[in-house]
């Protein structure tokens, strides 16, 4: 007698799909990018290759990425901003016509979960031919960035199957965190102010996390939305890279329009698109979240449903249509729980209308090409 075995649904588990699986990985994707890399003892982040002062020389930083992880590297480099450090984030694809200068007192971080992407590569090495040092944040070892820079921070999330990444996207943004408080403690010579308050809410994230997805009503706002003409995203600050996250998850897997805005953007043009038809997802996280909510209401009058992503008891859930709750944490961290439930929005909202949301057309895990 012979039993069908496929090894495809068997690496899923009780799981439909992929991503979905993935999502909920996300509590021990989290625990193992913080594993051993906070001294919780002197209150300092403490990453294996990086000895305090390596950073010392460093006038600035570029982050290189596409895709997510360039969504990733730009919630690093605002961080860093925040942190006093001067760094910005760029696409890979443009940075051959549109670097900034570059000497051997910049440091270029690729992130890249593959540690494959043609582009991004193709960045690092411009940027190491003009002198500047490299670091790759990336999930695989032995990868050609990996290989390539001069250090490799590794975000062991563990294997990622699914075309859309999410759990990377999640541990890439922590990996940031913690390599930005490393390169501003050494620029500033002390750890940086806000490090005592966020350092127990980093270590918290993997449980917050727990507790976000015991409970999400991600898939009845699906439900609710199915239909829609667009779907909208805006977030202000370390809330926009997730904005445009939330949008380039939800294209890639539904193949539905969606598209991010910093909140305040709104008002400069997308308004003209907003109708009873385009759900306007608002991410809060604590920062100057009145205004992220007078944009959300300028869209509301215009007949738009407002999906509040915030956590419970905020000012926005009694003025919008719809809520989606995340745990109280440090504004540097609300975005990426609010990401998590823009990442379950999508999984179901693709769900319901029958998407491989595993494999979506014309998209492929890792691009090779330029
Ligand atoms: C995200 O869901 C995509 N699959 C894509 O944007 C991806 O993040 C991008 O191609 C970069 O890949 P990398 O992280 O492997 O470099």
């Amino acid at each position: 007698e012979t039993v069908e075995w496929d090894p495809e649904q068997a690496g899923k588990g009780e799981y439909d799909h992929f991503m979905l699986k993935e999502i909920y990985e996300q509590p021990t994707a989290l625990a193992q990018a913080l594993e051993g890399r906070i001294d919780p003892e002197n209150g300092r982040i403490a990453l294996e290759n990086f000895e305090p002062g390596t950073f010392a020389d460093i006038s600035s930083v570029q982050f290189v990425a596409c895709g997510t992880s360039y969504h990733a590297a730009l919630y690093g480099s605002l961080a860093l901003k925040q942190a006093g450090v001067q760094s910005t984030a760029l696409l890979a694809n443009e940075y051959s016509v549109s670097a900034p200068p570059i000497g051997d007192d910049t440091l270029v971080v690729a992130v890249t979960q593959s540690g494959e992407t043609a582009d991004t590569l193709n960045a690092m090495r411009h940027a190491k031919a003009e002198g500047a040092s490299t670091v790759t944040v990336t999930n695989v070892v032995g990868s050609t960035a990996a290989r390539e820079a001069d250090e490799a921070l590794f975000i062991r999330a563990g294997p990622e199957i699914g075309v859309a990444a999410t759990k990377t996207f999640s541990s890439q943004a922590v990996m940031l965190t913690l390599l930005g408080q490393r390169i501003a403690a050494d620029l500033q010579g002390e750890v940086p102010a806000n490090l005592e308050s966020l350092l127990p809410e980093l270590e918290a994230m993997p449980d917050s996390l727990e507790a976000l997805l015991e409970q999400s009503d991600a898939e009845a706002i699906a439900e609710r939305y199915e239909n829609s003409q667009s779907y909208f995203f805006i977030g202000r600050g370390l809330g926009f890279p997730v904005a445009l996250e939330g949008a380039l998850k939800f294209k890639e897997i539904t193949y539905e329009h969606a598209e991010g805005f910093a909140s305040g953007e709104l008002k400069h043009g997308p308004l003209a698109l907003v109708t009873p038809d385009t759900p306007v997802f608002a991410v809060f996280n604590g920062v100057e979240d009145e205004k992220t909510l007078k944009n959300a209401e300028e869209a509301q009058t215009r007949g738009a449903p407002v999906v509040a992503v915030c956590p419970d008891g905020h000012r926005a859930v009694d003025i919008a249509d719809a809520h989606l709750a995340i745990p109280e944490t440090e504004p540097d961290l609300a975005g990426l729980l609010a990401n998590v439930q823009l990442q379950l929005v999508s999984y179901y909202a693709a769900d319901l209308l029958d998407r491989p949301i595993d494999k979506p057309r014309n998209l492929a895990k890792s691009v090779t090409v330029e």
